[in-house]
């Protein structure tokens, strides 16, 4: 519906000399707070300097450029306080607007702008032979979110994780294997075994040394060390899979520190021939002081790599494997002069690409009390027991409300209501500010929650089961929407809030931030509540159109959770 609105202005703008991209003009076009100040709205108060006339005045004459206007479209189009109001016909765009949904379904609110576009996407990246703690969550949620929004505007998405597998610390691990290591035990209970081994080599000095020639083994290729580090890998991706099978999360590549390791000696000799190599005190650097960033470290004295070569090798990889005309890493923010380093590297040594390379980051989980987690005495809280403890709750509040629902049953709808009390405690948060993560709240049935968007979408099911089993009454005739009656107030805000989402959706990957959407659930699912509350739909006058409004919201409260990663129920 924006669409036609910016289109006018596209048209009418260059007549009063106004010369605005298209883009910008989308972005200056408003949606009022109250319904009685249009629909849309376009204020000229920018143009009033430059036009040297008052913004009124410039409104005027901008309402005078856009000349007739199809009345099919719009009721009105008038000027106040320096705004051109728009306002549509009410009940054709209800007519448009329930009937697309109903009709594009599950690519309600999907675009193409990014149409021939490909995007990298990096998130989750957990660390090998250590357990999937709550510390890798964030990444998993908001990363998931961002690649499903940019799939949605288009782009092709490829999903890469990129696993800590790499470094001295498998030199340790390795080192302790081969002198301690219990085979049966790390086959019974892999995760905990590798976690016990390796604070144990942390333990004992011997290991500083042996680890330190183990992990230049594994550098070397040494096939021995490898065939272990290959055991602990797979064991842990193993691990890691239940978890994002668990959560419907896919992935293009598993990639990881250890991809790199074919290019780290050409990054090396790139660096020297582009003379960005320096030594000091036996190792090597890259020295960015110049553009405030530090140094960087490429290489130790013992001749081993380091974190940041292999991420600058595994930035050249993917863009040789992929060509990506985008790539995203989505990292905490701890990390956030560390990627301006990475990037400032790449675009040294002449990599162009590397001005589409992106650190999105996001602060940290904060427990109740609003301190970190991870500064509790180093133990690290582990996601199966996060989704345990989750699923009890759900399940909990799940039986107080329908007592009859049989075992197996309830275990299914409690996973589904726990991911989504998870997920959506997290992204209905800006991504970038620290957040309390607070189980309780988030499985609550009221308020801003998870579990009340899946409620309420299981409402809207279940007045359209109603509808159907009553005799003569089956299925929501889509041509029901040619009749519409007078619209109710509550009836029209929810036509226009699902208007809404497709500009929703775009301002999501803009921002590159999925708490746009969250917002916007939300929003939606609060004006269906109210728009239920005072317009009957089974039995009143104008049933079939709003059966298909109550489909028309379905639909796209269900794209949009999807969008989040949440999954819906249709009874909860
Ligand atoms: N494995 C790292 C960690 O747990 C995160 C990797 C982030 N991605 C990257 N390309 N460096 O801290």
């Amino acid at each position: 519906m924006k669409k036609l609105v910016v289109d006018i202005l596209v048209k009418a703008l260059p007549e009063m000399d106004i010369k605005l991209e298209k883009e910008e003009i989308e972005s200056m076009v408003e949606v009022p707070p109250q319904l009685d100040m249009g629909d849309y709205s376009f204020p000229c108060f920018a143009f009033a300097e430059k036009l040297k006339r008052s913004p009124h005045e410039i409104a005027l004459e901008l309402r005078e450029k856009i000349g007739n206007i199809s009345e099919l479209d719009f009721e009105s189009v008038d000027v106040m306080d320096g705004y051109v109001n728009f306002i549509f016909e009410r009940q054709s765009m209800a007519r448009k607007v329930v009937w697309d949904a109903i009709n594009d379904k599950a690519d309600y609110g999907s675009s193409k702008i990014g149409k021939g576009k490909k995007i990298v996407v990096e998130f989750s990246s957990p660390n090998v032979a250590k357990p999937f703690g709550i510390g890798h969550l964030r990444s998993t949620i908001i990363g998931n979110s961002l690649a499903n929004i940019a799939d949605f505007v288009g782009y092709k998405v490829k999903k890469v994780n990129y696993l800590g597998d790499w470094g001295s610390q498998f030199g340790k691990l390795i080192a302790a294997f081969e002198e301690i290591g219990d085979e049966d035990k790390l086959m019974k209970d892999s995760m905990d075994y590798m976690l016990k081994l390796y604070v144990k080599a942390n333990k004992y000095k011997k290991y500083e040394k042996l680890g330190h020639e183990t992990f230049q083994r594994l550098e070397n290729k040494d096939r021995k060390a490898l065939m272990m580090w290959k055991v602990f890998r797979n064991l842990s991706i193993d691990e890691f899979e239940k978890i994002y099978n668990t959560f419907k999360i896919k992935f293009d590549e598993f990639s990881g520190e250890s991809q790199s390791v074919k290019y780290t000696g050409r990054v090396i000799e790139e660096l020297k021939k582009k003379k960005l190599l320096k030594k000091s005190k036996g190792a090597m650097i890259v020295d960015l002081k110049k553009y405030d960033l530090g140094v960087v470290l490429i290489q130790k004295t013992d001749g081993t790599t380091l974190y940041a070569t292999r991420d600058i090798a595994e930035a050249i990889r993917r863009y040789e494997k992929y060509k990506f005309d985008e790539m995203i890493y989505e990292v905490g923010q701890e990390q956030n002069l560390y990627f301006k380093q990475i990037f400032k590297v790449l675009e040294l040594m002449g990599y162009d690409w590397a001005k589409v390379c992106q650190h999105v980051s996001h602060g940290l989980y904060l427990d109740k009390d609003g301190k970190k987690f991870a500064t509790r005495k180093g133990k690290t809280i582990l996601m199966e027991d996060i989704l345990e403890k989750t699923k009890k709750l759900t399940a909990k509040e799940i039986k107080k409300r329908w007592p009859k629902v049989s075992k197996k049953e309830l275990q299914r709808r409690a996973l589904i209501v726990a991911i989504a009390a998870i997920f959506y405690g997290d992204l209905k948060n800006n991504r970038k500010k620290d957040m309390v993560f607070d189980l309780k709240k988030f499985t609550s049935f009221e308020g801003n929650t998870g579990p009340y968007l899946l409620y309420t979408y299981a409402r809207a099911s279940s007045i359209l089961e109603k509808a159907n089993t009553k005799k003569g009454n089956s299925k929501i005739k889509i041509d029901s929407v040619e009749e519409i009656g007078d619209l109710m107030p509550k009836e029209f805000e929810l036509v226009k809030e699902l208007s809404l989402f497709l500009d929703k959706v775009q301002e999501s990957f803009n921002k590159l931030n999925p708490s746009v959407v969250a917002a916007y659930c939300y929003d939606v699912c609060q004006t269906f509540n109210e728009f239920y509350h005072c317009c009957p739909v089974i039995g009143s006058e104008n049933v079939g159109f709003r059966l298909a409004l109550v489909e028309a919201f379905r639909q796209t409260l269900r794209n949009a959770l999807r969008l989040l990663g949440i999954d819906v129920l249709e009874e909860m």
